[in-house]
């Protein structure tokens, strides 16, 4: 049966130089360095200004609405504004937004995590994703007592230094795959952070256990996100995780899972996806209702260096709006909406969305494919076999032509990260998809126009 869309309007207003987001930047430059305060959300030469968002809208403040198909990258799986989220946040602040004390609402959602997560038996909270992987190597330091973390080549995992290691490694700079160089992300990372970080090469099993074996008497951890953004989005094999499993658990190291994006490729995580069950594991986005969040869990052997009861913990782990109750409330009925059903209906529809932009690309002749799992997905601006970060990093001319798609999708109505990556939430259904694809087949075809 075929489904009824209504085509999206062009969305350019903000690009007006006399528009409000024009103005809104002006003013920002003068009071934030760029203009900004996230670097992700920067677009040269200006991003439009978001006003407000409903279900799997948002209204920018010229006016002009978009589908969202990132979601706050990825955080907000029912989308903006869900009523029964709203509520519960709302309930929950009108009788005061923060103590220092804990409070219920922090047991209630830790109990939901520990349920849904077979490798978590106890769990920690934070303010955002960057701090629950902070911690989580904190805490593998903590346990064995050892130096080093292991890391992939081209993964995110926040802005903590160690993570930061290698997530932008060049062809100049890379090194050979059997053993990847630990490059500095930025000038604000000291030479001191590289000589504890071990990179390993993505989706190669051996590779990496040589690596994790030459290392592992100073190794106290191997963090690897088994669905990683940067790195492609193409999920891990099971060879590479039942390798990371076997070979940590040989030498004594602690296996950390991030799981700030990919819990949410099902009802047990990415865990429960795998069948894999890592010591500790990361957590973030879509566990705040919208909020910022984190959490870091694990073995209740492992979660115990943070146990404040008989003085100081091997690793204190302190932070004024940790729990914070408002972040509590609405991540408790935020996950509480996340049935089994709802997964089952965002991977369907997701499938959906990845078939047809691969068809997309194939129809219009125009270089390009299409990675993810679950509700989760990713387009490239090639069409060669992806593997790792090497084979998935875009060159100049790739890079180019994705930058003009996305952007043709900004300006007609659809909202994606600038690095192709794209979400499902729940109020998204087929009319959305299918108005997707009908814009998406549109920026091909301006594409083929506009290609050399
Ligand atoms: C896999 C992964 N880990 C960690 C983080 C850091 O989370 P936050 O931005 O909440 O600090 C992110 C953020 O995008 C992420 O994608």
């Amino acid at each position: 049966m075929a489904t009824t869309t209504t085509p999206l309007p062009t969305t350019r207003a903000y690009a007006d130089p006399s528009s409000t987001s024009a103005r809104l930047f002006k003013q920002a430059q003068a009071v934030m360095p760029g203009g900004n305060s996230r670097t992700s959300v920067f677009m040269a030469p200006y991003p439009p200004y978001a006003s407000e968002g409903e279900g799997c809208w948002v209204l920018d403040v010229d006016g002009d609405r978009r589908l969202d198909l990132l979601n706050n990258y990825t955080s907000l799986i029912h989308g903006h504004a869900h009523p029964a989220i709203t509520a519960a946040a709302t309930r929950r602040l009108a009788r005061g937004a923060s103590f220092p004390m804990p409070t219920p609402e922090e047991v209630e959602l830790a109990s939901l995590l520990v349920e849904r997560l077979p490798a978590v038996d106890q769990v920690r909270f934070t303010n955002s994703g960057s701090e629950a992987v902070m911690m989580a190597m904190k805490a593998a330091r903590g346990f064995t007592g050892r130096p080093k973390i292991a890391k992939f080549e081209g993964a995110y995992h926040g802005s903590y230094d160690y993570a930061e290691v290698s997530l932008g490694s060049t062809a100049e700079n890379w090194g050979p795959l059997a053993e990847p160089a630990s490059v500095a992300y930025s000038r604000g990372t000291a030479p001191s952070v590289l000589a504890d970080v071990v990179v390993l090469p993505f989706n190669r099993p051996e590779l990496a256990a040589r690596l994790i074996e030459r290392h592992a008497r100073e190794l106290a951890a191997v963090i690897i996100d088994p669905v990683p953004n940067r790195v492609g989005l193409m999920p891990a094999t099971p060879e590479l995780l039942e390798t990371l499993r076997a070979v940590t658990a040989a030498h004594g190291i602690l296996l950390i899972f991030d799981e700030v994006i990919s819990f949410r490729i099902g009802y047990h995580g990415a865990q429960g996806h795998f069948g894999a069950r890592p010591d500790i594991t990361a957590l973030g986005k879509i566990i705040g209702g919208g909020f910022p969040v984190g959490a870091v869990g694990g073995r209740a052997e492992v979660m115990a260096v943070f146990d404040p009861r008989g003085g100081t913990p091997i690793v204190p782990h302190a932070g004024t709006f940790n729990a914070n109750p408002v972040t509590m409330a609405a991540g408790l009925a935020g996950m509480r909406l996340l049935d089994a059903a709802s997964f089952q209906k965002m991977d369907d529809l997701a499938g959906r969305l990845r078939d047809g932009l691969a068809a997309c690309f194939k129809d219009a002749g125009v270089e390009g494919s299409v990675t993810g799992v679950g509700s989760l997905f990713k387009i490239h601006p090639s069409s060669h076999t992806l593997v790792d970060y090497r084979s998935s990093r875009p060159d100049a001319e790739e890079a180019a032509r994705l930058d003009r798609i996305v952007r043709y999708l900004l300006d007609h109505g659809v909202l994606l990260s600038t690095t192709g990556l794209g979400c499902l939430s729940t109020p998204m259904a087929e009319p959305e998809v299918e108005s997707f694809l009908e814009v998406f087949t549109a920026a091909l075809a301006a594409e083929r126009g506009a290609a050399p």
